[in-house]
C-alpha cells in the first residue's frame, strides 16, 4: 500500500475486499511503511476466547523513531507540533520534528537519571502544554510504561490510578491554565501523593508560577532537564511491550486501565489517521480533545506525528475569552482538518453564528466528530456555520478500549449520512448481534460486535485479565463487545445508539455508574443511590442521582454535599446534574436496582415504565414521579 492512504472510493472497495479475504497479508502491507528494527515473523496470533491478541509477532521497533527520527531525514523542520496557549495573548510555539525530536530525547535522559527504565510505570498528570506531549513520547522513547491521568481528575482518583499501575514516576505541573480558571494541579497532586508509595520522584514543571508546597521527592523539570544532554537511542522495543496504560471507567467502581502495545498501535493509529482526515502534507490539523483521553493519544501524537503531520495543541477552553475561540484558532493557524466533540458544538450552537461567521475559516477541508452519537442537529449546524456545506463530516466511532477509530466515512472518499458514523475501516469486520449472540443481517438493530481483532485493539486490563475477559469477551463468545448498540441501513451504514450497559456519556466522557454511586454511598447519610442517564441538550447525557437518606436531611444541603464529594472522589465532570432525595428504589425481587425503570424516570418518560408489577417494590415508583 502506497502512502497508506486510499484516495478513491474504488481503492478503499478494493482494499476492504481484500482485508476481509486476506486480513493478514493486508496488515503486513501497512505494517511495511513504518521502520522496524527486525521485521515480524508471524502477523497475528489471536484468540477471542481466552483471550489473546499479538500483533506483528518477534518485531522490534521504537514508535519515537517513527514518529520522530526518521522525518528527520525528509523534513526537519517541518512543523510537528502547534501549541496555541490558554490565553490568545501568549505567543503560539511553532515546534518543528527537530526540535521536537530533540527536547523529547532530552526529557527521556532526564527520566532515566531519575531512575526510569523499561517497563517502568511512569504517571502524567499535567496540563495541555508541549511538555505533556513531549513527557509521553519520552517514556516511549525509553521503554517506560506512560499512564497518562486526565487532569480533571481529583486527587483520590489520581491515587487509584497512580497505586493500581505502581507508578514510580509522576510527572506533573504546578497549575494549569484553562479559561479564565487556575487549576492546583501540584496540590492536588501532593494529596494524592500522601498515599502513594511507589512514587520515588515528583518533577514538577513550571507552567503558572503559582506558590506550590515542595517536598522531598519534589524535582524542577527546567533544572533536571539542564543536568542532560539530547542525545538518547531509543529503547528498542518488541511489537507486543506495552506502549501505555490509560484507564477508563467501567460497571465497578474500579478504573480499567486499558493497555497498549507497541507494533499494532503504531501501525493502526498512522493508518486510521490519513485514511479518515484525508491529510495531506502541509495540512494543519486540530484535534481539540485532552491528551488525558484516547482521542488524544490516538489523534494529537502518535498518529499524525507517525505520518510527520502538523497537529495542534490547544490548552484552553472552547468558551474563552469567547465562544468564538476554536473558530479564530482555526483562521489564526489556517486550520484544514478540524476535529472535536458534538458536546463542544452543541455548547457552540447556542451562541450567535456571527461568533463564527467573523472568522476566516476558509482554510477547513475537513470536519470530524467523536465521543457520542452526533444528533441531528449539531451535525446540521456543524455542516452549516463551519464547513459551509463543502467540507465532509467523518463521524468516528471507537472507544479507549479499541486505540483506533473503527467507524467512520473517509472525509470525501466514501459517503457521509448525517448521525450516522457509516462503515466499518478496511480490516475491521463489524457485525450486529441480537441478545442471543446470533448475527442478524441487512437493516436491522442490535448489539455492535467485532468478529476479528485489529491491530490497536488492548490488549489485556492491567493487572486484570480476568476482568478483560469478562467485560470485552465473555458476553458474545468469539467476538470483541464494545457495550453499545447500533442500527444499520439498507446501505450498510452503522448508527450508534448508545450505550447497553451501565456507562453514561457525559460530555463525551464515559462514566461507570457505579463509581458514582460509590462515592455517593460514602457520605454518612447515604444509605444507598443509583446513578443514572437521561437526555441533555449540551452534554448529550447528564447525571440523576436518587439517594436514600438515613435520617432526616435538608435536600439542598446534602445535594450539595453529594456534588462536593463526587468532585473530590472522582473529579468534577462526575457530579450530578440531579440530586434527588427518595424513600426508596425500585428493585426485583433478588434485590437488583431496576435502572432501566430509574432512566425513564429521569427521562420524564413517566408513561411508558411497562409493567412494574413485578417488582419488589412498586409503590416508590409514584413518590418518585410526585418529585422529579
Ligand atoms: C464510547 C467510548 C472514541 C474516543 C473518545 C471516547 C461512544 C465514541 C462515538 C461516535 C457514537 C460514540 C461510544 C463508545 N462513542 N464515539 N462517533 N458515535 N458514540 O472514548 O471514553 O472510551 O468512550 O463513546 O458509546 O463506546 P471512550
Amino acid at each position: 500500500m502506497k502512502d497508506l492512504v486510499y484516495r478513491t472510493a474504488d481503492s478503499y472497495y478494493k482494499a476492504k475486499q481484500f482485508a476481509n479475504e486476506n486480513p493478514e497479508a493486508f496488515w503486513a502491507d501497512i505494517a511495511g511503511n513504518f521502520e522496524w528494527h527486525t521485521p515480524w515473523d508471524k502477523v497475528l496470533e489471536f484468540d477471542f476466547l481466552t483471550p489473546e491478541v499479538k500483533w506483528f509477532l518477534g518485531g522490534k521497533l521504537n514508535i519515537t523513531e517513527n514518529c520522530l527520527d526518521r522525518h528527520l531525514k525528509t523534513q526537519p523542520n517541518q512543523t510537528a507540533i502547534i501549541f496555541e496557549p490558554n490565553d490568545p495573548s501568549e505567543a503560539a510555539q511553532h515546534i518543528s520534528y527537530s526540535e521536537l525530536h530533540s527536547r523529547v530525547c532530552r526529557a527521556a535522559n532526564m527520566l532515566k537519571a531519575n531512575g526510569a527504565k523499561k517497563g517502568d510505570r511512569i504517571c502524567i498528570y499535567m496540563p495541555m502544554t508541549p511538555e505533556l506531549a513531549i513527557a509521553v513520547l519520552a517514556c516511549a522513547r525509553i521503554g517506560a510504561i506512560h499512564s497518562v491521568v486526565f487532569a480533571g481528575f481529583s486527587a483520590t482518583a489520581l491515587a487509584a490510578r497512580i497505586n493500581d499501575a505502581e507508578c514510580s514516576i509522576l510527572l506533573t505541573s504546578d497549575g494549569g491554565f484553562r479559561g479564565a480558571k487556575v487549576t492546583p494541579l501540584k496540590e492536588i497532586a501532593d494529596e494524592a501523593l500522601t498515599s502513594c508509595p511507589s512514587i520515588k520522584n515528583c518533577i514538577v514543571l513550571r507552567r503558572t508560577g503559582q506558590d506550590i508546597s515542595w517536598n522531598p521527592i519534589d524535582l524542577w523539570w527546567h533544572e533536571e532537564l539542564e543536568k542532560v544532554n539530547d542525545v538518547c537511542p531509543a529503547e528498542i522495543m518488541d511489537s507486543e511491550d506495552p506502549l501505555f496504560i490509560l484507564y477508563t471507567s467501567g460497571s465497578t467502581g474500579k478504573p480499567k486501565g486499558m493497555v497498549h502495545t507497541c507494533g499494532g498501535y503504531m501501525v493502526y493509529t498512522a493508518y486510521s489517521f490519513k485514511n479518515v482526515f484525508q491529510y495531506q502534507k502541509d495540512d494543519v490539523y486540530w484535534c481539540t480533545a485532552d491528551i488525558g483521553w484516547i482521542t488524544g493519544h490516538s489523534y494529537i501524537i502518535y498518529g499524525p506525528l507517525a505520518v510527520g503531520a502538523t497537529t495542534v495543541m490547544f490548552e484552553g477552553v472552547p468558551s474563552y475569552p469567547d465562544y468564538g475561540r476554536f473558530w479564530e484558532v482555526c483562521a489564526k493557524h489556517k486550520v484544514n482538518q478540524f476535529y472535536t466533540a458534538p458536546t463542544a458544538i452543541r455548547a457552540l450552537q447556542k451562541h450567535p453564528t456571527d461568533l463564527v461567521e467573523q472568522h476566516d475559516l476558509s482554510s477547513i477541508k475537513v470536519l470530524g466528530s467523536v465521543g457520542e452519537p452526533i444528533n441531528a442537529e449539531a451535525w446540521h449546524w456543524y455542516d452549516k456555520y463551519v464547513g459551509k456545506h463543502k467540507c465532509p463530516i467523518v463521524d468516528t466511532w471507537w472507544q479507549t478500549e479499541t486505540g483506533g477509530i473503527l467507524i467512520t466515512s473517509l472525509a470525501g472518499v466514501t459517503p457521509q449520512k448525517p448521525t450516522y458514523a457509516t462503515l466499518p475501516m478496511p480490516g475491521i469486520q463489524a457485525v450486529l448481534l441480537d441478545n442471543k449472540g446470533n448475527e442478524i443481517e441487512g437493516e436491522t438493530e442490535g448489539i455492535l460486535a467485532i468478529k476479528y481483532p485489529w491491530p490497536s485493539i488492548a490488549r489485556t486490563i492491567w493487572g486484570d485479565h480476568e476482568r478483560y475477559k469478562n467485560v470485552y469477551f465473555s458476553a458474545y463468545p468469539g467476538y470483541y463487545f464494545p457495550g453499545d448498540g447500533a442500527l444499520r441501513d439498507a446501505e450498510s451504514n452503522f448508527r450508534i445508539t448508545g450505550r447497553v450497559d451501565d456507562v453514561v456519556i457525559v460530555s463525551g466522557h464515559n462514566l461507570g455508574t457505579a463509581p458514582i454511586e460509590n462515592a455517593l454511598n460514602e457520605h454518612p447519610h447515604v444509605v444507598e443511590s443509583a446513578v443514572v442517564g437521561f437526555p441533555h441538550d449540551i452534554k448529550g447525557n447528564a447525571l440523576h442521582a436518587f439517594v436514600i437518606p438515613s435520617t432526616e436531611v435538608s435536600a439542598n444541603k446534602l445535594a450539595e454535599e453529594l456534588r462536593a464529594l463526587v468532585a473530590k472522589t472522582i473529579g468534577p465532570i462526575a457530579k450530578p446534574d440531579r440530586i434527588q432525595v427518595v424513600r426508596g428504589l425500585p428493585k426485583t425481587r433478588s434485590g437488583k436496582i431496576m435502572r432501566r425503570i430509574l432512566r425513564k424516570l429521569a427521562s420524564g418518560e413517566h408513561d411508558s415504565l411497562g409493567d412494574v408489577s413485578t417488582l419488589l417494590n412498586p409503590e416508590v415508583i409514584e413518590e418518585i414521579k410526585k418529585n422529579n
